[in-house]
């Protein structure tokens, strides 16, 4: 299926303050490129002092002044450092929003969205999320007062059910992870924007790329740009991206008295990765259907979890609201006793703990992601001792299935009953 189309960035018949953005720094006249053309060439193509197609990589914690009361702008790297900020710029593009904001991890950007509340502020979040977001909110933010309400938000009566009014935000993961459930976002945006609350949306897994949850009417985006925005693997990072004036002033607030902004070089990393992010999201999602249909036929799995299949059960709502399925799989095997020797023999497929790079991982949520979360919740969701989740990377999609086949081979042999 193909990501982001021609044109996806004129919407409205005019363009977005991203776009006017992008338009200005590229010199005008180049509104309207494709997308792959945009994720390319990010909000600034060239350095306009040097010409380097490359941004620079800004090592320095501090900027000097021309003299009292006047600035080039920068001024202190904790609050501003000129490659993060086109990288934050660029997130802002590709995520169709007014405003980026970027971190040191997907748990700092968490971190800092948890600030805009208040004790005794109630917020409805998605029961099978990324562990260490339940960890946050439940370990740090519950004693001092925040309540949670931890429901299946794929299912929208009970959204409405657990609202209260003192509900201020939804947080949800859609696709969730790593049940995959999909949550309404238009709808869900509706719902709570007529009590004045938010909805915030982690867009981990699906990246910009196939889905753009402000433009459905979300209010905040979440990312771990470790995944598939950073792509290789190689650096964490993490992602605000919103479109409120006065957000943003307490974002940047947050941002820079807590500290956790991301440094220049790992900006400049994350700027590189996504300049191939549609290439990657295209081959992620390809492999990950070759590799989700040939699970589903394997005697020794007993379900795979992938929106992209059409008896998922919101598969219609998935395909309305994003432009593809992306390349994360959650499988149950049918024996529990396969889950050791399934990852110890795996040879191409690493057993790693994260997703969205270019080399195919294999996690095991219940040990891994999930541990945080406590066994009764984590079992409701859905995460047993058999669930197996996989983020297909760029391979090739026969080397991957044939390291699937040698290792459940091996689970075969040695666990025969
Ligand atoms: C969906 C999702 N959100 C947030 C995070 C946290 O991101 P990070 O590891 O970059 O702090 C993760 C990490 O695995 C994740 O999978």
């Amino acid at each position: 299926m193909n990501g982001m189309n021609k044109n996806d960035y004129a919407c409205n018949g005019g363009a977005s303050p991203a776009e006017e953005l992008s338009a200005a720094k590229a010199g005008g006249g180049r509104s309207g490129l494709s997308p792959e053309s945009v994720v390319v060439h990010g909000a600034t193509p060239f350095d306009p002092v040097t010409g380097a197609i490359s941004v620079p990589i800004y090592q320095s914690a501090t900027f000097r002044h021309p003299g009292l009361g006047e600035s080039t702008g920068f001024d202190y790297g904790r609050g501003i450092n000129p490659t993060r900020r086109e990288l934050e710029k660029t997130l802002a593009l590709i995520e169709r929003g007014k405003y980026g904001l970027a971190f040191a991890t997907g748990m700092g950007a968490i971190s800092a969205l948890i600030k805009l509340f208040r004790p005794g502020d109630h917020i409805i979040v998605s029961e099978d999320l990324y562990g260490g977001t339940y960890r946050l909110f439940n370990e740090f933010y519950s004693p001092y007062g925040y309540s949670f309400s931890w429901i299946d938000t794929g299912n929208f009566g009970l959204i409405e059910k657990n609202l209260r009014k003192e509900t201020k935000a939804l947080f949800v993961e859609t696709p969730s992870n790593p049940m995959m459930k999909v949550t309404d976002i238009g709808r869900s945006a509706e719902l709570i924007h007529r009590q004045g609350g938010r909805l915030i949306v982690d867009n981990t897994f699906l990246s910009p790329w196939f889905q753009n949850p402000l433009e459905l009417g979300a209010d905040l985006v979440v990312h771990s740009g470790t995944k598939y925005l950073a792509g290789h693997n190689d650096t964490l990072s993490g992602f605000i991206v919103h479109n409120n004036d006065q957000t943003e002033e307490k974002l940047r607030n947050i941002q820079k008295s807590e500290g956790a902004s991301l440094a220049p070089f790992d900006a400049w990393l994350v700027l590189r990765g996504i300049k191939t992010l549609g290439l990657r999201m295209e081959k992620h999602e390809k492999n990950a259907r070759a590799a989700a249909l040939w699970l589903r036929g394997h005697p020794r799995v007993e379900k795979v979890f992938y929106p992209g299949f059409e008896d998922h059960p919101q598969y219609a709502l998935s395909q309305k609201q994003a432009r593809g399925a992306g390349g994360m799989i959650s499988f149950y095997l049918k024996n529990p006793k396969d889950v050791p020797v399934l990852l110890r023999n795996l040879n191409l497929i690493l057993f790693a703990e994260s997703l969205g790079g270019v080399e195919s991982l294999m996690t095991y949520p219940l040990a891994q992601t999930h541990q945080a979360i406590p066994e009764a919740m984590r079992l409701s969701a859905g995460v047993n001792d058999r669930l197996m989740r996989f983020s297909a990377g760029i391979e090739n999609e026969n080397d991957i299935i044939a390291d699937l086949q040698t290792a459940l081979e091996q689970c075969a042999k040695e666990n025969k009953e």
